[in-house]
């Protein structure tokens, strides 16, 4: 019994261990940009989790846009491959804004399983129905936006404002997409 209790922290431990290994010091060390060093290397922490979060959904979304079927395959379809294509765009935009704050991005399968807070699909054989998939994008969308808004207030709090201006535009459009989603379930 209290081997499960232990099991969610155990956990957790382990993923901040993970965040902690994953952004590794400096790359460029003589930036000067008006954001100590300390306060990039939360940001580029706490943004390398959001593009693991980000690049896990990405992913999702394209594997439903694949291996959706029934009714509603044309519908989920077209719409899946709207999302995962604007998706796709903005991880370069995060990866991008890493670096510029003097960090190496992660860009690995294994760096992304590590950092990201969404769970990864089960392998092919096991296809979720319709609904199953919605439901995944819909919390996976929902674990974006809370990453998001943990990053938001590292950054603010830092004055990194072109940080501030993309995980705002990044939250806009995963609530938007939160929301679509939810609605085909209702
Ligand atoms: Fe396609």
């Amino acid at each position: 019994m209290s081997k499960n209790k232990d099991k969610p922290k155990r956990k957790d431990d382990k993923h901040q261990k993970a965040v902690a290994e994953i952004v590794p010091s400096v790359t460029s060390p003589d930036i000067d940009i008006g954001i100590s060093t300390n306060d990039r290397r939360k940001i580029a922490q706490g943004l390398s989790r959001f593009l693991a979060d980000a690049y896990t959904l990405y992913l999702k979304t394209h594997n439903y846009h694949w291996n959706v079927t029934g009714t509603m395959f044309t519908a989920l379809h077209t719409m899946f491959e709207g999302q995962y294509t604007e998706q796709w765009q903005a991880l370069d935009e995060i990866a991008e804004r890493i670096r510029a704050l003097g960090f190496a991005a992660p860009g690995s399968y294994a760096d992304f399983a590590r950092l990201s807070s969404i769970r990864d699909d089960a392998d092919a054989s096991e296809v979720p129905d319709w609904k199953t998939m919605v439901q995944q994008l819909v919390s996976g969308n929902e674990a974006v936006c809370r990453t998001a808004r943990d990053v938001l207030k590292t950054a603010d709090n830092a004055g990194d404002d072109p940080s501030v201006d993309m995980l705002t535009s990044r939250l806009q459009i995963h609530e938007k997409y939160a929301w679509m989603l939810r609605s085909l379930l209702e």
